[in-house]
């Protein structure tokens, strides 16, 4: 790998640092009660499905535009494509919104971390957690915390501040998660009827509902259809090899979710089997899970450390790459200090995010409400459901159709310039040819507006609109569309080789 200061200085490292982003709370809290309420194993294998048929083929797409670009995501899309430069620009914003509610999550994460020594043993854990999440200061404060953290990584660079930490932190997490797996494994009884809730397969309880939630959940769990994977892609040198990168990412982060699931579901069938039904959302991890643990005794208190620290990890990991995105572009594109820009865009985001804490809080009697949802929701419904679908689409269209001076319908044309342009695969490029031009990205297109469909029903049914939240991420497209004509596409918007250069 070329050794330049601000790029990766090893695959391992790239390997690393996208698999934290990878791996988060998607895979420690979302998958489990996922695969538990969707049909346990036939969610597994229609997930591991949607990994293999579209998580991985769009994740070669974004590292493979950033790879050839060396440069932010804007830059990067630009360059494949000029007028495709918008959606850089989405792939920039998106990730921001997300960290406006992710950090408050990590914040929550942290406290627990922090109170895992204190006696909680008496105290109602369900009540604590409802009045921590409702108080106005502390959530605010350990959202705080969780953010310098981060903002502290990113300003140390890709190199000594990413790559470093990835590759401290992602071992360490591991570790930790195969000990709590093998400790919960063994708490006795109840194990079997934990694991058979978890895993029992279902597939009339799958239904279309289930495989949509598979694909979204691929989707967020790989960090696919934001400018996250472009940005790592594009601190990467000539020696990486895309396919194995990809293939050791997504093996990781699907077993990291699956083991997970494996220890929650084992300790909530021997501690508090009358819990397995409601081992959902929120209270799966903040209530249920710290009541387990006080159960366990003062043995509880030290695993209770241990896997409140591991989801530190996984959501810190995970937060410094969806920061990376926008402080690599607007140091780029307005030549700036990249600890200056960190610290205005933390600043940025944690001013966002504490509304954001508050109304998912239920601080001020939950009267922090838009359009009847709270912010963390109206947040992630517009990220998650619309924009991130789209972006992946539009990451595997770019590379499928817009990225040669000449697109061809005929696939394996298509293959060769992408080969010339060092996308490598070996055996493997014959098939990502034809999945990429055609199967992933009309599978994404059904599967997006079906579980449009769907959210309008599932909504509805709980008495909200779900047209505001559509709307509002359409005027989110056409405001970066018109941004882009406007001020960027003809404009130098700056790459890689800027930051060398501020550093002289
Ligand atoms: N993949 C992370 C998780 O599973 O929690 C979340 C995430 C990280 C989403 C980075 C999006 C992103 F760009």
């Amino acid at each position: 790998m070329e050794n330049k200061k601000h790029g990766f200085g090893s695959s391992i490292g790239f390997i690393l640092a996208a698999a934290g982003s990878a791996v988060g709370l998607g895979n420690l809290w979302a998958f489990p009660y996922k695969v538990s309420a969707n049909g346990g194993a036939a969610f597994v294998l229609v997930y591991i499905l949607c990994v293999i048929v579209i998580g991985s083929i769009a994740m070669i797409s974004e590292i493979f535009i950033g790879k050839r670009a060396q440069a932010n995501a804007v830059s990067s899309y630009k360059k494949a494509n000029k007028n495709l430069g918008f959606l850089g620009l989405i792939a920039v914003l998106v990730p921001t919104i997300i960290i406006c509610y992710y950090s408050v999550l990590g914040g929550w994460t942290l406290r627990f971390t922090v109170n895992s020594f204190q006696s909680i043993a008496s105290a109602n854990n369900a009540v604590s957690f409802g009045s921590f999440s409702s108080n106005v200061y502390e959530p605010v404060f350990f959202t705080l915390v969780f953010m310098v953290m981060a903002s502290i990584i990113i300003m140390a660079g890709i190199k000594d501040g990413v790559e470093k930490s990835s590759k401290v932190l992602m071992p360490t997490l591991f570790i930790i998660l195969v000990f709590i797996a093998i400790f919960c494994l063994f708490l006795g009884d109840g194990v079997k009827d934990g694991l058979v809730y978890y895993l029992k397969p279902n597939f009339a309880e799958l239904g279309f509902s289930g495989v949509v939630a598979a694909m979204g959940q691929a989707f967020f769990s790989l960090s696919i259809g934001m400018g996250t994977l472009v940005a790592y892609g594009s601190y990467t040198g000539k020696e990486i090899k895309i396919g194995n990168a990809t293939f050791m990412i997504c093996l990781f982060d699907t077993l990291v979710a699956f083991i997970a699931g494996l220890a929650i579901f084992s300790a909530i069938g021997a501690l508090q089997p009358e819990s397995l039904k409601s081992a959902q959302g929120v209270g799966l991890i903040y209530v249920i899970i710290p009541q387990i643990f006080e159960k366990m005794g003062s043995v509880g208190q030290i695993v209770s450390f241990l896997f409140f620290a591991m989801v530190v990890i996984a959501a810190l990991t995970s937060v410094i790459s969806i920061l990376e995105v926008s402080v690599q572009f607007i140091t780029q594109k307005f030549r700036k200090n990249r600890k200056k820009v960190t610290l205005v865009m933390s600043l940025i985001c944690f001013i966002i995010s504490i509304p954001v804490a508050w109304s998912v809080g239920g601080a001020f009697d939950g009267k922090i409400t838009i359009f009847g949802y709270d912010l963390l929701t109206f947040l992630d419904e517009i990220s998650n459901t619309v924009l991130m679908p789209l972006g992946a689409i539009g990451a595997c269209l770019t590379v499928g159709w817009f990225i040669e001076k000449k697109p061809s319908a005929n696939p394996f044309k298509t293959l060769k310039s992408l080969q010339e342009e060092g996308i490598g695969l070996g055996k493997f490029g014959k098939i990502f040819a034809v999945m990429v031009k055609y199967i992933t990205p009309l599978l994404m297109v059904f599967v997006e507006v079906m579980g449009v469909r769907g959210k309008f029903i599932e909504f509805g049914a709980k008495g909200l609109d779900y047209l505001p939240i559509v709307i509002t991420a359409l005027i989110i497209i056409a405001i970066m569309i018109a941004l882009y004509f406007i001020f960027f596409k003809n404009k130098e918007t700056g790459d890689n080789s800027v930051e060398e250069q501020l550093e002289k």
